[in-house]
């Protein structure tokens, strides 16, 4: 990227978190929030029903682009990237060209599970008789060959799947075959925005996964909303931003997200020119189960904190992917164990105190009476769009 390029990211980046920042700091001072049109009812089974699940996974999850890292968690020719939450586990390598492969992580003999720990060897190897596949899913090795002939090589490679990297984005489709994967078109309006973070330059710092006994979408529902800061969260985020407050612009099927944190009130109602850099790019949703929060670390230093729900065995369990990476323009003199750190606190927030409420709640959903409904209120906004386009993408493919 040339230096005029660089610098149009940049200004782009500090421009949009500006704006960002700014609708932030008005609902601050006015004590306002975005607003729906008014409260939605729920129906509980959208939580639990089997049916309803394995819809979900077939129309959300195999059907469409998933996020399922950035560029430098495979940097070089050979890395590998095991992709498992989708159902199909996947395998990601970056062949010698440096083009990104993804293919069902199965080996073309007997189906065993072909790669099972990450290395950057340029050929992957089938522990259990010994065929040998390229960065390409070519067969190249096949002990006692005399036994398969009949069957011509090229028949026996590994089976692709659609992958895309875009602008550090890599995207995968679980379903084999079927189009190229269009990511501009798939992000529409966010991408722009999603370019500008420059995300293919952010290095990963640390990642964890987390288990929890509540459905994806109860999960992934206390990522799009702040009315639950000040009680769910009183000496965690809710010291560090204000409570029930949010501005959202939906952007296509995604959406982002600011919530007014805890210190703009030190210069909020001061001129806007005062102000100083905004170091602050709110929340980035990616439909279905995607969180980006773009924030900074106490004391300076930006990070990104990604969070990925996807659903677990049953209705009832869901796995969430939470990693943590460090901007190329976050060029503070600190250490690398100050993002690690960050990670460590947002995990701990989230398990002990988000998680925890949604496994409760699901466990209580499974004696709610019949006719029970649970309600999303028009400060819950975010919520509400987002499972209006789960129902209308399951409706249409009822239809079909
Ligand atoms: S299953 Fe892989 S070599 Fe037999
Ligand atoms: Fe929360």
């Amino acid at each position: 990227m040339s230096d005029s390029t660089a610098q149009s990211m940049a200004e782009r980046r500090d421009r949009s978190h500006q704006d960002l920042r700014r609708k932030t700091i008005a609902h601050m001072l006015g004590k306002t929030t975005d607003l729906s049109d008014g409260p939605r009812r729920i129906d509980p089974a959208i939580y639990a029903d089997p049916e309803r699940a394995q819809a979900e996974r077939r129309e959300l999850f195999l059907k469409r682009p998933i996020l399922a890292g950035f560029s430098l968690d495979v940097p070089n020719p050979g890395d590998k990237l095991l992709f498992d939450v989708l159902g199909p586990a996947i395998l990601i390598v970056r062949n010698k060209e440096g083009v990104l492969n993804a293919f069902l992580n199965m080996c073309a003999h007997r189906a065993a599970r072909l790669v099972t720990e990450c290395d950057a060897r340029t050929r992957m190897t089938c522990k259990f008789h010994g065929w040998t596949f390229d960065l390409d899913g070519k067969l190249i090795g096949q002990p006692g060959k005399e036994g398969f002939e009949g069957i011509e090589r090229e028949q026996l490679g590994l089976i692709p799947v659609p992958v895309a990297e875009w602008h550090g984005m890599i995207f995968v489709r679980g379903t084999p075959g079927g189009d190229p994967i269009d990511v501009a078109d798939w992000l529409g309006p966010m991408g722009d925005e999603l370019a500008h973070l420059e995300l293919g330059k952010a290095r990963p710092i640390k990642s964890s996964v987390v288990h929890t006994g509540a459905n994806w979408k109860y999960a992934f529902d206390t990522y799009g909303e702040s009315y639950h800061f000040a009680t769910l969260h009183p000496s965690t985020i809710g010291s560090l931003a204000f409570s029930n407050t949010m501005s959202y612009s939906p952007q296509g099927l995604h959406v982002r997200i600011g919530f007014p944190r805890a210190d703009f009130i030190e210069y909020g109602s001061q001129p806007e020119e005062t102000w100083p850099k905004s170091d602050y790019g709110g929340l980035y949703m990616l439909f279905p189960n995607v969180s980006i929060n773009v924030n900074t670390l106490p004391g300076g230093g930006m990070f990104y904190g990604v969070s990925r729900v996807f659903p677990g065995e049953t209705p009832q369990e869901c796995v969430t992917l939470m990693a943590t990476y460090r901007p190329a323009h976050a060029t503070e003199d600190r250490p690398d164990q100050d993002w690690a750190d960050i990670h460590d606190f947002v995990e701990r927030v989230v398990t002990t105190e988000d998680y925890s409420v949604s496994a409760e709640g699901q466990r209580n959903l499974a004696w709610a009476p019949e006719g029970f409904r649970m309600v999303f209120g028009a400060n819950e906004a975010v919520l509400q769009k987002q499972h209006a386009q789960m129902e209308a993408i399951l409706a249409s493919s009822n239809e079909g």
